[in-house]
């Protein structure tokens, strides 16, 4: 998939299903625990008068969290039925999100008028080209010293898991190969650095053999998890959440 029109039909056909399939799987659940630390730990830096923007919100797995501390987000995505089911399901009494549809190419905010942009598990569905122009935008609309929140597929887990995958894919999608794009922590950085964003931090999150662990132990396989976030296991971790200012 490559363009917006296909990406809008994928996720409005996935847009009930995509919840259950995600994070109410076993290991879905463990990885929402897993990343709901990390961003919670990364949120904790942000004022109460930030802007904050998320972008592709999708069913709002994200942007509960932000509305469960507080925070006032403006959300946004390209699917109108994915967004549905973030509003039917954040708590209006915690915090403000108001929900917007666009394109995440051509976002409708000024230059420099936000502080905080996050964005959790969309990167991974375009190339290198494409992940460029959008941290281009999302450097545009930040603010100077802007904290930014994305994250990627990491490319050595995906050959570690190269197998499984494959068989999860031809189950799940019945197709021959992932329809995502994979990312080394080298070049992560270099995209963050090469835009303008100083020092970025990796932290990994999830990792499929952690459900092998969860199946004798939930609280074995969280802290377990929770060491993934850093040098050495790092790099066995299916995502990285890159923090960027
Ligand atoms: C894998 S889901 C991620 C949803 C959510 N952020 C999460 O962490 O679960 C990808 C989302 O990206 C959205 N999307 C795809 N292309 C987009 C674009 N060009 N602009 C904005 N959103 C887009 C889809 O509608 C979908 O909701």
């Amino acid at each position: 998939m490559s363009d917006n029109q296909e990406y809008k039909q994928f996720y409005s056909d996935e847009a009930t299903v995509y919840e259950r399939t995600r994070y109410r799987t076993s290991y879905g659940s463990l990885f929402r625990q897993l990343h709901y630390k990390v961003v919670s730990d990364v949120c904790e830096s942000i004022p109460a008068d930030a802007q904050v923007l998320e972008v592709a919100c999708g069913t709002g797995h994200t942007t509960r969290l932000l509305n469960s501390l507080g925070i006032s987000t403006v959300a946004c995505d390209l699917t109108p039925k994915m967004m549905v089911q973030a509003e039917n399901s954040i708590d209006v009494s915690k915090a403000k999100t108001l929900f917007v549809q666009t394109s995440a190419f051509g976002l409708p905010f000024s230059d420099n008028s936000v502080d905080f942009l996050i964005s959790t598990r969309f990167l991974h569905l375009f190339g290198r080209d494409e992940q460029d122009k959008l941290i281009k935008e999302f450097r545009r609309v930040l603010k100077p010293g802007g904290t930014l929140v994305v994250d990627f597929d990491n490319l050595v887990a995906r050959w570690f898991y190269a197998i499984p995958h494959f068989f999860y894919n031809i189950l799940r999608y019945r197709r021959l190969a992932p329809d995502s794009h994979y990312n080394t922590p080298k070049h992560v950085s270099a995209l963050l650095t090469n835009n303008g964003f100083q020092t970025p931090t990796l932290y990994g999150v999830g990792g499929w053999h952690l459900y092998l662990v969860k199946i004798f132990s939930n609280s074995l396989a969280y802290r377990l998890g929770l060491r993934h976030r850093f040098a050495p296991l790092r790099i066995l971790a299916e995502q990285f959440v890159v923090v960027g200012q």
